[in-house]
């Protein structure tokens, strides 16, 4: 017989960002991230327990065979076999789609990664084969997603996440994040990202690639205890309920990331004119007009505009006057602060 189990997870935005990785999944330095509503995949396993061979048959993206995910998948699966055993015994399908266009630039390995984490976590309690003993059920599920993309980590969580040890929050881990909302006061759940599309092209040097290009970076050392500060900044600024000091850090991380991939060997960028001219337009009318946004950037050429609801009206008239001649508006994705992740068959 076959079953199905079948999650739904979204992606996440680091504020302060996870840029260099031991081997293992090992992050060099700890991120703290928050989760982005309205977007999410969708992953679905199909298993059968009575067809003898194991591994995965086959793996589709937006209904489609993916022959580069299957892959990936199955070197995923060879991680995970190592703490799940009982997994390589059973034929596993994986259907995944993302509700964000294709190509929107929208990393999207760290929802997949995390929508297949749960699935495998909820697989092995059906099985009753103990997994990662001693941890609970999102634990597990983060660890999980951990071996398929470090960011994932910290999809499984609502709200807020640290993922990578740290002084500043005892319980943090380098194997599974950890949730912070108790720490974070309600003002945050105000935070909006309006996420200005500028390339829908393939980025040109991969994630993994970039993380490898920090062993040996001349600004190693540096970028850690860069990123040791502006995680107590941001504890701080969190906590004072300092929207303005969340914005800053969020933009010198964006722009840290960015150099780091300049100073490597080889050298490389990811952005174009467009974003440059979106960074300086937010930051000129942050200070024309004390409104509280800020930019953040991933590894790709995508602008998120961070603001807060009580901003809405002077945001809206500022996307409409100086953000839609350079972005259009059929090329903003809006989402805010999510509430997680969630199983849906
Ligand atoms: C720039 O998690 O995509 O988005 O672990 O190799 O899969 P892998 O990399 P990935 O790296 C994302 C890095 C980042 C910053 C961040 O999300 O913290």
């Amino acid at each position: 017989m076959i079953r199905t189990i079948t999650w739904k997870s979204p992606p996440n935005l680091a504020i302060v960002k996870y840029w260099g990785k031991r081997e293992g999944q090992i992050p060099m330095n700890p991120s703290v991230s928050f989760v982005l509503g309205n977007l999410a995949s969708t992953t679905r396993i199909m298993y059968s327990t009575s067809i003898s061979a194991g591994g995965l048959g086959l793996a589709r993206f937006n209904g489609r065979t993916d022959e580069r995910l299957t892959l990936r998948l199955q070197n995923y699966l060879d991680g995970v076999y190592q703490i799940f055993p009982g997994l390589s015994k059973i034929r596993l399908e994986v259907d995944t789609q993302n509700n964000f266009p294709h190509g929107a630039g929208i990393a999207s390995s760290a929802s997949g990664f995390s929508a297949l984490a749960f699935g495998i976590a909820s697989l092995a309690d059906e099985l009753q084969e103990e997994v990662l003993p001693g941890l609970n059920f999102l634990q597990k599920a983060s660890w999980l997603a951990r071996l398929g993309s470090g960011s994932a980590a910290r999809s499984v969580f609502q709200g807020f996440c640290v993922w990578g040890e740290t002084q500043l929050w005892a319980e943090s881990s380098n194997l599974y994040a950890y949730p912070i909302n108790a720490d974070i006061p309600s003002i945050f759940n105000e935070l909006r990202n309006t996420i200005l599309v500028v390339s829908e092209l393939p980025k040109a040097v991969s994630s993994t690639d970039g993380h490898r290009l920090m062993e040996n970076h001349p600004y190693g050392h540096g970028r850690q205890k860069q990123a040791e500060t502006n995680l107590q900044r941001l504890k701080l600024g969190l906590s004072n309920q300092d929207i303005y000091e969340f914005l800053l850090v969020a933009e010198e991380e964006s722009l840290s990331l960015h150099a780091l991939m300049l100073a490597a060997s080889p050298g490389y960028w990811l952005f174009k004119p467009e974003t440059l001219m979106l960074m300086s337009i937010i930051r000129q009318f942050r200070e024309d007009s004390g409104v509280a946004t800020g930019f953040s950037l991933d590894a790709g050429a995508n602008v998120h505009l961070l603001w807060f609801e009580k901003d809405r009206e002077a945001i809206q008239q500022f996307l409409h006057d100086k953000i839609s001649p350079i972005c259009p508006p059929e090329r903003w994705l809006v989402s805010g602060i999510g509430y997680g992740a969630e199983r849906i068959d």
